[in-house]
């Protein structure tokens, strides 16, 4: 039999209607407070990608786009340290740049990378998610922009996966647990 991949979905917690809801109304408040200028939308890979493709689409003011690949280090000494396994492009002393991501959790990651890319110069920096979990915070971070909440659980779909799968899900949902078992 084929196989669909809402059928390893247990509830859908965004639809796509809801969704575009969420990008919408961030859309308009960036479009709002950055009025007049050309922010730099930098996007973090891969989660991102689908949130970012549409929130742009959103935006009524000038933008430009750059993305990033980073990834934590997981040994002892070193966690909140980022490792930049793909640079942005763009030179970002004097932008004011908007990190956009899929979704907040521990912070960790963001946290360092708002911290470097305020080294290198860049006028603001600010933080756009479209999801925000907020029960799995470990670092001070905070959205600037944020779509909507959820909670301890995990979720994907609309660019967020499970080993590298659902990406493509045009919502946002909770996997069955067969699907973790079963692997
Ligand atoms: P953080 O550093 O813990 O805030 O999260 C880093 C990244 O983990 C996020 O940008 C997501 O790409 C991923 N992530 C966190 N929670 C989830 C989830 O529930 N589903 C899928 N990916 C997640
Ligand atoms: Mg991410």
């Amino acid at each position: 039999m084929k196989h669909e991949l809402k059928q390893d979905i247990q509830k859908v917690i965004y639809s796509p209607r809801h969704i575009a809801g969420m990008v919408k109304k961030v859309g308009a408040e960036i479009s709002r407070d950055y009025a007049g200028k050309c922010p730099l939308l930098v996007v973090v890979l891969k989660g991102s990608v689908v949130f970012a493709a549409d929130l742009m689409r959103s935006l009524t003011i000038d933008c430009e786009v750059d993305f990033m690949i980073v990834s934590s280090y997981v040994g002892t000494q070193s966690v909140g340290q980022i490792q930049v396994v793909q640079d942005l492009r763009a030179d970002i002393a004097g932008r004011e740049v908007i990190i956009v991501e899929d979704i907040i959790d521990s912070g960790v990651t963001l946290f360092s990378l708002k911290k470097l890319l305020e080294e290198r110069g860049s006028s603001s920096v600010k933080i756009c998610t479209l999801l925000d979990k907020p029960s799995g915070r470990k670092a001070d971070i905070k959205a600037d922009y944020a779509g909507g909440k959820v909670g301890d659980e995990f979720i994907v779909g609309y660019g967020l996966d499970y080993n590298e799968k659902y990406r493509n899900l045009p919502f946002v949902g909770v996997l069955k647990e067969s699907v973790y078992s079963h692997k």
